[in-house]
């Protein structure tokens, strides 16, 4: 459908017709990053759920290869569901992912590859024993999902979460222990639970150095590290994560900040994003997240374009220990390798209540990396009531909002403020929110559009900084380093193709700001079929 074909993105994942949803057992073997993906092959709504493969040696160009798995079994016959990879020292693959049995039981089944000397690992076998986790006594059969990779013990044993909940309000995350994958005990207790957060599902569980800059295997244990708890909420449909320490005795983990506990505090993203999963990149010694970015159109829209869904570049993620409680999410580095030619535009100045074009062309595939120094014309302010992203960026106060508008039109009909919101709090003391405004992304009808953001910290001795990656009709949008991440969907109807531009603002009413920037036009990423008749190896 014409209509619709500028929607499709240039450099994210998406398969090339139908439905999408989670990432799937990510993992990088003989020199190939894979993933599996929930994948409908029969339209572009959700069902008949089985897993989607795809190769890339850079995370960012992608072979398809034929589907890894499909719902055959009485164990997986309503769907083969979310899982995790799991490598084991001795150079073999654990698979494990919840079917939906013949009952529409959740359960948990093993799978591994036929041939681990097979770069792709193109075929998958099910342990004919499968399942190999029912749902224990107390939990609803349906409210048990999506395992985690494992991790070893100091006892020698393997344990494995999976994200359930207890009296229909409390999110939890059990553990298993196994030494064989396919015989699993429940351990006493819980990893962790919180009241009111409701079904956990794709729980993620992993060790972050506290000093560091490189990402640590799931197993690491020890001294220098802390572990982070990550559930997605299937009330809300928002992942949230916070920063822990996990004793590995008891197989509990305490939030740093029971204010900001899992379900509570910080979002993973805090835009169109869902169901995220990282794993531990061996090849560079790195931890990389993947998230599903679901659309934000009807139904309807989806099956006449035939496509929904895609997924975010993968980030490397670090504990961030100039602040001590947030993650970094950082772009893969490989995604600089679609930077064509830049340009830079240093000190501009945008006064308060007014809009700069930046002169670049074509503005629907970029990377945008923007500081902002922030010069004050007022003595005093007044307070400014705290509302997070408040009502959007058409909302003055006087220190900000300022940022960017992306995918918009020359004559401003179409655009999307990403932008900070710092706020007076008290005293002329700052809080900050990184925010993105979708209201005005779009004049197609039925069109879900927020205004999304969070709280970012920035330091004393720190600009504000920004970078943002725009691709058609995503806009992932990393504040502060990626210390808080957006991802937002739009569906430009004028700002498109050619069409599309690039703008500074700065609406606050008490400062002027300086902004200096550096910007890429971003070359298209080939994802395409793999091409079995050449050869690659
Ligand atoms: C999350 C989720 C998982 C489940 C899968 C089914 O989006 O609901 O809990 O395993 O999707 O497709």
């Amino acid at each position: 459908n014409a209509m619709f074909y500028w929607q499709r993105t240039a450099y994210h994942f998406q398969p090339q017709k139908n439905w999408m949803n989670d990432p799937d057992g990510p993992l990088y073997h003989k020199g190939w990053y894979h993933l599996f993906y929930q994948y409908n092959p029969d339209s572009a709504i959700w069902g008949n759920i089985t897993w989607g493969h795809a190769v890339s040696k850079d995370l960012i160009h992608w072979f398809y290869l034929p589907l890894a798995m499909v719902p055959d079994q009485w164990y997986d016959i309503n769907g083969c569901w979310t899982g995790s990879a799991t490598l084991l020292p001795d150079g073999r693959i654990v698979m494990l992912y919840t079917g939906s049995t013949n009952e529409s039981v959740q359960v948990q089944n093993l799978a591994y590859p036929a041939n681990l000397s097979d770069p792709l690992l193109l075929q998958w076998l099910k342990y004919p024993g499968n399942p190999v986790v029912v749902p224990p006594t107390g939990i609803e059969d349906n409210e048990f999902r999506d395992p985690t990779t494992a991790w070893l013990g100091p006892d020698g044993s393997w344990r494995i979460t999976v994200g359930t909940r207890f009296n229909t309000t409390i999110g939890t995350a059990l553990v298993f222990q196994t030494t064989n994958f396919s015989d699993y005990q429940l351990l006493d207790g819980v990893l962790h639970a919180v009241p009111g957060t409701g079904m956990w599902e794709c729980v993620d569980f992993y060790p972050v150095a506290i000093n560091g800059s490189v990402g640590l295997d799931t197993t690491a244990l020890g001294p220098g590290i802390k572990h982070v708890l990550k559930a997605s909420l299937d009330d809300t449909k928002v992942d949230h994560y916070a920063i822990g320490t996990y004793d590995m005795i008891t197989d509990k983990w305490t939030p740093d900040n029971p204010e900001e506990d899992v379900g509570i505090g910080l979002k993973v993203d805090y835009g169109r994003y869902y169901a995220s999963k990282t794993f531990f990149d061996q090849s560079k010694q790195r931890r990389i997240l993947y998230g599903w970015v679901n659309e934000t159109d009807t139904e309807a829209d989806d099956l006449e374009k035939g496509w929904a869904s895609i997924q975010t570049i993968p980030r490397s993620v670090l504990y961030d220990n100039k602040t001590g409680t947030h993650l970094l999410q950082w772009p893969v580095e490989e995604v600089e390798s679609l930077r064509l030619n830049a340009t830079v535009f240093k000190d501009v100045v945008v006064e308060a209540g007014s809009v700069v074009p930046l002169d670049i062309g074509t503005a629907t595939q970029l990377d945008i990396l923007a500081e902002f120094e922030i010069e004050t014309l007022v003595s005093n302010s007044t307070e400014d009531e705290v509302s997070d992203c408040g009502d959007g960026a058409v909302v003055r106060n006087t220190y900000g909002p300022f940022g960017v508008l992306v995918i918009a039109d020359d004559s401003l009909s179409e655009l999307t403020p990403i932008y900070f919101r710092p706020l007076n709090i008290s005293n002329g003391s700052l809080e900050t929110y990184f925010c993105a405004d979708e209201t005005r992304s779009s004049k197609a009808p039925d069109v879900t559009k927020r205004v999304y953001g969070g709280k970012v910290p920035v330091l004393d001795d720190e600009n504000y900084n920004m970078r943002v990656l725009v691709d058609h009709s995503v806009v992932e949008s990393f504040g502060e380093g990626g210390r808080t991440v957006i991802t937002s969907r739009v569906y430009p109807t004028e700002a498109i193709y050619g069409a599309a531009r690039l703008f500074l603002f700065n609406n606050a009413s008490g400062v002027n700001v300086k902004a200096t920037l550096k910007i890429w036009e971003m070359n298209s990423a080939f994802i395409r079929p793999f091409p079995f008749e050449e050869t690659l190896f």
